[in-house]
């Protein structure tokens, strides 16, 4: 019961952090407004500038204990998202001392406040940049424009042909192979441990020629696919017995097929 209410409350962070990130903006924005369109008055926050920033002041508060509920949940990642969500509180609670300040009548802490003010919402926009991209992905934004202008090259269709294979079968192994590969042999055959010298873990290992585990084109040909076909009490057959359940007959025939297609 309680995990599931911590869960949740960590969860709110999703729908809470919106708030804070548009309401300091916008109060940012009509504060800097008033002072340089009203020139001629000594600057004070304004009511509406005021009543944002305190909601983006709650806000961000909120935004802050359910981001740090949820990262607990999530084994404690110390990211660049995090540190600029803690640091984006700590500013806030600073500005909120200034607002303070500058709120009293003939005060001349206007300017400080306003100084304040744009560096929290720069601090949250950064931090909400970086959570942007721990939730969608690096680059999330700017893709489609990347891909537009031909920035942002195709990958799998580049690396397919480096090693000299069609990108539909580069395809395959990421979709299809690979997964079966994590599961059951990338422990010993990965960047952790590379027993026998044989990585997994990627297509440019697997197609490696040096130590031939796969023959292109060839799966009766192909260590690989001769080591996962064992009996399961065969010494040989990996993943070695009791180290991992063997490969079920339609994960070795996706194996099978996908050499099959690679002398295509
Ligand atoms: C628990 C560790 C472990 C796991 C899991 C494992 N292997 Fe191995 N593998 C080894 C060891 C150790 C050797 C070297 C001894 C041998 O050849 O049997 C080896 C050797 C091999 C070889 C022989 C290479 C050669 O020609 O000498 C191939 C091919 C291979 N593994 C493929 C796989 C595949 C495919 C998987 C997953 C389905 C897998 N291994 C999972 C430990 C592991």
């Amino acid at each position: 019961m309680i995990e599931h209410l911590i869960e949740f409350i960590g969860r709110t962070h999703l729908v809470v952090l919106h708030f804070p990130i548009a309401l300091i903006v916008v109060a940012a924005v009509v504060e800097l407004w008033r002072k340089f369109a009203i020139k001629d008055r000594a600057y004070a926050p304004s009511a509406a500038g005021s009543l944002m920033f305190l909601f983006a002041l709650l806000g961000t508060v909120v935004s802050v204990v359910t981001g740090l509920v949820l990262g607990f949940d999530g084994g404690q990642r110390v990211d660049l998202h995090r540190i600029l969500g803690i640091v984006s509180g700590a500013l806030m609670v600073v500005t909120w001392f200034v607002w303070i300040s500058a709120m009293r009548p003939e005060s001349k802490s206007g300017t400080a406040y306003l100084v304040m003010l744009c560096m929290s919402a720069l601090s949250i926009g950064a931090a909400g940049h970086f959570g942007g991209e721990l939730t969608h992905g690096e680059g999330f934004l700017t893709k489609p424009l990347k891909e537009m202008v031909g920035m942002e090259e195709d990958q799998l269709a580049l690396d397919a042909e480096a090693l000299g294979v069609s990108r539909a079968s580069a395809e395959v192994f990421e979709l299809k192979v690979l997964p079966i590969m994590n599961r059951a042999c990338v422990e010993c055959h990965g960047p952790d441990e590379a027993e026998d010298d044989i990585r997994l873990d990627t297509l440019a290992y697997v197609l490696d020629r040096r130590v031939q585990t796969v023959r292109r084109g060839d799966p009766d040909d192909s260590e690989l696919v001769y080591r996962i076909e064992l009996p399961h009490d065969d010494p040989d057959i990996m993943p070695p017995e009791g180290d991992g359940e063997p490969l079920t007959q339609a994960e070795i025939d996706v194996v099978r097929d996908w050499i099959a297609s690679l002398g295509e």
